[in-house]
């Protein structure tokens, strides 16, 4: 019995949704615990696609249960229309196999609507969210004004939470962003009905986690964003609001941390970044625009060109501390076939010193220019790899040089966005 987090090392979209749906194979139980539908999560079984923005990505198996934890974020809108979407490819979601906790925070419209005047206030200067409330969400639970799903299945504790709430939500709206606002009849008359359709799905997450390890089933914990969007370790402000690193993983699904045994840290072969922010080793040239194409890096949420750019170790060396890994998921090796040379950064020049590890100040880390570490490429198509030997002798060079740079052990390898297109060199649980 063992109990696994998977998270991203880097800024996002590592491929988390996929590994977990491979790993969830050897699990009972699923769970988010951070963040909210600003995920995008994508999974390809037999050719088929599904993105997931809530549900864990362990829905496509049917004997598996997939939590949403204390510290997720919920649009409730989004998940019954993430529900009856697969409901409609033939998957079955049902109060048995998927659970809310009755301590998640719900996004609220006027949350989105905050989110949208904001940046549209900072004009240039946005952060480049996803638009889904996150930030404001999150702020309400910090200021102890949050609504969550224990309140919303009591009709009188929403009606009275909300219309305490919304006075000062207006006023804001309207008088200092300038922006459409939303009342309170127009808000229950869309809530309540979803009241009725989640009751059954919301339950006490941290109880059935319990119940489940002493039961002697794994569970696995799917993280969401990256390391470098956290609100404490990541490029502050251009950061998420949530905590994102594997200690959150307790908190937000409400178990303890000796409870776990193993993290795994996405890493993509190379970088990738969508929204504002510092970005040491992105590429504005045709390479990267190479990787771009090559690896469609389109953002599965809002659909935005990625920023692309080298593998950055002092990224993921820093993901390796912050989150304790024990081993790492590379994804899109098949993306770097056919480049003669690979860069790998592996320290930042800044003025006259050399650093090795990631600056904290952004000021700092915009100023940063990557030192890198050139290995030959190779032009083989990587996405038929079987088995380790399988891949050129220059992608084992280019996976085991990853693997002393951040001295952890790469126990999964990515060829391609399929279910088997994966490779598990040292299973995880
Ligand atoms: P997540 O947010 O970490 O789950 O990642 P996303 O789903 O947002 O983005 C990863 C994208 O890469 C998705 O389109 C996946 O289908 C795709 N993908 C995952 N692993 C691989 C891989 O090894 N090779 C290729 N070519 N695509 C992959
Ligand atoms: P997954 O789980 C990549 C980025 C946004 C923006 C910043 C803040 O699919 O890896 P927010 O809406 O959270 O307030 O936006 O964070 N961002 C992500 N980037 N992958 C994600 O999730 C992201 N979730 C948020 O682009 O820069
Ligand atoms: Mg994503």
């Amino acid at each position: 019995m063992s109990n696994v987090i998977v998270i991203g090392t880097q800024w996002g979209d590592e491929g988390k949704g996929k590994v977990v749906d491979v790993l969830a194979e050897k699990a009972r139980l699923v769970v988010r615990f951070q963040g909210g539908n600003n995920a995008g999560h994508t999974m390809v079984v037999d050719g088929e696609s599904f993105i997931s923005h809530l549900i864990p990505s362990g829905i496509l198996h049917p004997d598996k249960v997939c939590l949403i934890g204390n510290g997720v974020v919920v649009d409730p809108g989004v998940l019954i229309q993430e529900i009856e979407h697969l409901r409609g490819r033939g998957i079955s979601v049902n109060p048995d196999n998927l659970i809310v906790s009755e301590n998640a925070h719900l996004i609220m419209p006027y949350h989105k609507l905050i989110d949208h005047g904001r940046e549209r206030v900072k004009g240039d200067k946005k952060l480049g969210t996803t638009g889904r409330g996150i930030g404001p969400c999150y702020e309400d639970k910090a200021t102890r004004r949050g609504i969550r799903f224990c309140d919303l299945i009591d009709e009188e504790m929403f009606k009275d939470k909300l219309s305490c709430i919304l006075g000062e939500k207006t006023f804001y709206l309207k008088e200092f962003l300038k922006s459409e606002t939303i009342d309170e009849a127009a808000i229950l008359e869309e809530y309540l009905p979803y009241a009725e359709t989640l009751r059954p799905h919301v339950a006490n997450v941290s109880v059935l986690i319990s119940e489940a390890i002493k039961a002697g089933h794994n569970v696995l914990f799917e993280g969401a964003q990256g390391t470098h969007l956290d609100i404490d370790h990541g490029t502050y402000p251009y950061v998420t609001s949530s905590n994102t690193v594997a200690g959150n993983a307790c908190c937000g699904a409400g178990i303890g941390p000796t409870r776990i045994d193993a993290v795994v840290g996405m890493v993509k072969a190379y970088t990738t970044r969508v929204g504002a922010g510092p970005f040491p080793t992105e590429l504005e040239d045709e390479i990267g625009d190479r990787l771009q194409e090559k690896g469609a890096e389109f953002g599965a949420t809002t659909g935005r060109r990625r920023r692309c750019g080298w593998l950055d170790t002092v990224v993921v060396r820093n993901a390796a501390r912050l989150n304790g890994l024990t081993g790492i998921a590379m994804t899109k090796l098949d993306v770097l076939s056919g480049l003669d040379t690979l860069k790998i950064a592996t320290a930042y020049q800044y003025k006259n010193d050399t650093l090795t590890e990631f600056p904290p100040s952004i000021k700092m880390l915009e100023g940063c220019e990557p030192v890198y570490e050139e290995l030959p490429g190779w032009t083989e198509d990587l996405t038929q790899a079987k088995h380790f030997e399988d891949l050129p002798e220059n992608a084992r060079n280019y996976v085991k040089r990853v693997e002393e740079l951040v001295e952890t052990p790469v126990q999964i390898i990515s060829v391609g966005p399929g279910r088997q297109q994966t490779m598990v060199l040292q299973d995880p649980f």
